[in-house]
């Protein structure tokens, strides 16, 4: 197997700073009840990099929490080891050394009672206090890499006679009921995650039994899908693709052109280069998925908080005309697709809303390619509440001007369960009633992996806008809505 960089990182919401991404494309896990060995064989290598995880880092708001870990890595002729133990992005543990010889056919990590016992080639072993963590229970590999290198084999042994089995994610391992979509008069989507449809099965069980459309939550940002210029990335996009297309669901493509989520090397573009990549980037993915993805966000928020558009750097390079080329671009890469702006905020009247229509009207008045809009439905205090009538207002009026409309991103904060509740049928409602309006999507399944969760806290610090609980228990606002949309 050979393992490639490709810089995948997730960009910090406001910062410069960038996180690594997840090393865990393998989607192959263990199960040990005991001491175990995992052997890693190279044809010779100078570099290497191996992480054996206790769960798979999720991602949250621009953020992903540390694991509890063990990272290895051979670089330049040094050995580097790491050790989180899930309380904090920094190691507990850390240590580095240079082995005699600078390259590796042989790597084994042991763990015995409460130690791990490293080996590399025939070198003296190092031992370091596994701070409790790896112990028992499933264990993720994850591969990475600064530059390429080779796995020529890998291997897991008990120490001590128990069971330790390599397993390959089964996604079809579920147990299905009938949930909300099971007659539904409209499309009811989720936003997914690849890491907890991998790692969970009660995820899997409930976004297979209730939801007819995937929206990968995060997997098709431009930050993941061409984290370098030219080299465009669509495994994990891929795999939720083919899990949509095995369970019947459509896809919504999120997102292709927006201010946050891209790739450094994107950011850090000229001026000049700009819309050519903008294109590019549109074309390719586009592309690469045509037939397979119905409905694309083709820009993502365009409408700035303060009034206006949002300055970002598409509007820096190409002014207000950037939207136009995006949506003709697109049009242009995949006709059949139906493409949508997507936006918070529009759910009420005001100076917003009046900005995005006369954005709208610009765009029809000059004949741009647009099938609808995307109404984010983010309600996150009470004075994002919506009022119900006010939404099928704003949908009849893009309906007079032939656009569709989607709920695109419902989630709803929930101190108060029965609040929350009538809020979800409150904008569900509001598309039941429009018949421009398509799908209803939720962003997220579960509080256990919601986009609420507390930025760089740990411990995990939850929210709760989601339709399950952090237990994967349906709430009130779950049975309410099952009610409505078979009505
Ligand atoms: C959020 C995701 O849910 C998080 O996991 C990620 O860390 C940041 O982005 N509006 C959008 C979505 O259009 O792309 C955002 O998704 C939520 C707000």
């Amino acid at each position: 197997m050979e393992i490639t960089p490709i810089d995948r990182r997730i960009v910090t919401l406001g910062s410069a700073s960038y996180q690594a991404n997840p090393p865990y494309n393998t989607a192959s896990y263990f199960t040990t009840s005991g001491d175990y060995r995992m052997t890693a064989k190279f044809n010779t290598e100078s570099s290497f990099s191996l992480r054996l995880y206790a769960s798979l880092p999720i991602i949250y708001d621009e953020w992903r929490a540390e694991p509890a870990s063990i990272g290895v890595s051979l670089e330049q002729g040094n050995l580097r080891v790491n050790l989180w133990d899930g309380s904090g992005s920094e190691p507990v543990d850390s240590l580095q050394l240079t082995p005699d010889v600078p390259v590796v056919q042989q790597f084994s990590i042991d763990h015995i009672d409460n130690r791990f016992i490293l080996y590399i080639n025939n070198e003296e072993p190092i031992m370091l206090d596994d701070r409790g963590i790896l112990r028992e229970g499933k264990l993720w590999l994850g591969l990475d890499a600064n530059q390429s290198w080779t796995l020529a084999d890998i291997s897991i042994t008990s120490l001590n006679g128990s069971d330790v089995v390599l397993h390959e994610v089964d996604l079809t391992d579920t147990t299905l009921t009938a949930g909300l979509m099971t007659g539904a008069r409209k499309q009811v989507g989720a936003a997914v995650a690849l890491e907890p449809l991998l790692m969970d099965k009660g995820y899997r069980s409930a976004l297979y039994s209730n939801f007819s459309l995937l929206v990968p939550e995060n997997a098709m940002k431009p930050q993941f899908l061409q984290p370098r210029h030219g080299v465009f990335v669509f495994d994990d996009a891929d795999q939720l693709v083919k899990v949509a297309v095995s369970q019947g669901m459509a896809v919504h493509g999120h997102t292709l052109v927006f201010s946050e989520a891209n790739p450094q090397w994107m950011t850090e573009s000229t001026t000049t280069e700009r819309q050519t990549i903008m294109v590019d980037h549109i074309a390719q993915v586009m592309g690469h998925y045509k037939g397979k993805v119905a409905s694309w966000d083709v820009v993502n928020e365009p409408l700035a908080d303060e009034g206006g558009l949002r300055q970002n750097i598409w509007l820096e390079a190409m002014g207000q005309d950037y939207i136009a080329v995006a949506l003709r671009a697109a049009r242009a890469a995949d006709p059949d697709a139906k493409i949508f702006i997507n936006e918070y905020g529009l759910e009420a009247d005001g100076e917003r809303w009046q900005t995005f229509l006369g954005l709208i009207d610009k765009l029809r008045a000059a004949g741009v390619p647009l099938d609808g809009v995307g109404f984010q439905s983010h309600i996150y205090e009470t004075a994002d509440e919506v009022d119900g009538s006010v939404l099928v207002n704003h949908m009849q009026q893009l309906a007079e001007r032939g656009l569709a409309a989607r709920i695109s991103e419902l989630d709803v904060h929930g101190e108060d369960v029965d609040q929350q509740a009538s809020q979800y049928e409150t904008v569900a409602g509001a598309c039941l009633k429009s018949s421009s309006c398509q799908s209803i999507t939720t962003w997220g399944i579960t509080d256990k992996y919601g986009s609420t969760t507390e930025s760089q806290a740990y411990p995990l610090s939850l929210g709760d806008d989601l339709l399950w609980d952090e237990t994967l228990k349906p709430k009130p606002a779950y049975r309410r809505l099952e009610v409505l949309l078979k009505s």
